[in-house]
């Protein structure tokens, strides 16, 4: 089934849910435009999948969002962002869609963390300083941070940790407890032991996922090492290119009294999706069911 917006709704994609934790923080400080979700819950989760799988199927998801309409689409999931990104901005959109957009979170995400090492050099003793990242193992695997980083801060220290459990505790609901602890200081621990004699200024949660674990995280944290969540770099970072771009920001369809309308498409159960986004969005929403590549 397909809806067709009359106007052009601002899109985004995601592997599942995570990317909603994106969704809030632009909803919040970009209320007026019409927005478009698809989480490809009938696939999700992409961490451990192969470069191909993901190519494919974040490929399939962001030319459905193209068909409805959206001239611009976010691509709300590190995952994603690392594998498939570049490929879509580099040969699929010259190709078959020259006047569309596509997004990631990474390049945002790594230019915050660039700031942050400059800050930190300018700081005495800072030679002993590291950034750390949090990560799927597709994201740690496909060292698009550090690619990032090597261009914008080559002095920076980046540690980068692959979390694989921390997707289905959350997507279980496991935000508390002995369970979700133990391997919060598993995690942890392997950050410290990886920046060895380095104190580690700065953790970036880079999965959208891990905003959720927050509060325990921030209670085994020390209280020397800052904790990013991306919605806080990335949604701002929208607002930004949308404000240099007029000429897409002027296409972006609004709503009539300064609030746009929103509309959540799985391609799983819609029951399931729309328990799970509540979670992730802290409210309510009605999802509708749709079918996306071949
Ligand atoms: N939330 C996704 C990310 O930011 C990972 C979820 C998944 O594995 O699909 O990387």
């Amino acid at each position: 089934m397909r809806f067709i917006f009359p106007h052009m709704p601002l899109g985004f994609f995601d592997s599942g849910f995570g990317g909603l934790t994106v969704y809030r923080k632009a909803r919040e400080i970009l209320p007026q435009y019409d927005m478009l979700y698809l989480g490809d819950t009938a696939r999700t989760p992409y961490g451990n999948r192969s470069f191909e799988a993901i190519l494919r199927f974040t490929t399939e998801g962001v030319e459905y969002l193209f068909a409805q309409g959206c001239d611009l689409v976010v691509i709300a999931c590190n995952t994603a962002s690392a594998k498939a990104l570049r490929t879509i901005q580099q040969k699929i959109l010259p190709v078959k869609y020259p006047g569309k957009r596509v997004l990631g979170i990474i390049r945002p995400s790594a230019e915050s963390l660039a700031l942050r090492a400059e800050a930190l050099s300018r700081r005495p003793h800072s030679g002993s300083a590291a950034v750390a990242l949090w990560a799927t193992e597709g994201t740690v695997r496909s060292d698009s941070y550090a690619l990032e980083l090597a261009k914008l801060a080559p002095d920076l220290r980046l540690v980068q940790i692959a979390c694989p459990l921390l997707v289905p505790l959350v997507e279980s609901g496991e935000l508390s407890g002995p369970g979700l602890q133990y391997f919060l200081e598993k995690y942890w621990r392997a950050t410290v032991e990886a920046a060895g004699l380095a104190k580690i200024d700065t953790l970036l949660l880079a999965c959208t996922h891990y905003p959720l674990l927050y509060p325990p995280l921030r209670s085994l944290v020390p209280a020397g090492t800052d904790i990013l969540v991306q919605a806080d770099i990335v949604a701002p970072a929208l607002a930004d290119y949308l404000a240099r771009h007029p000429e897409i920001e002027g296409r972006l369809a609004r709503g009539a009294h300064g609030t746009g309308s929103e509309r959540f498409l799985t391609t799983d159960q819609t029951e399931n999706f729309a328990r799970l986004a509540s979670l992730f969005l802290g409210r309510d929403v009605a999802a509708e069911r749709v079918e996306i590549g071949s």
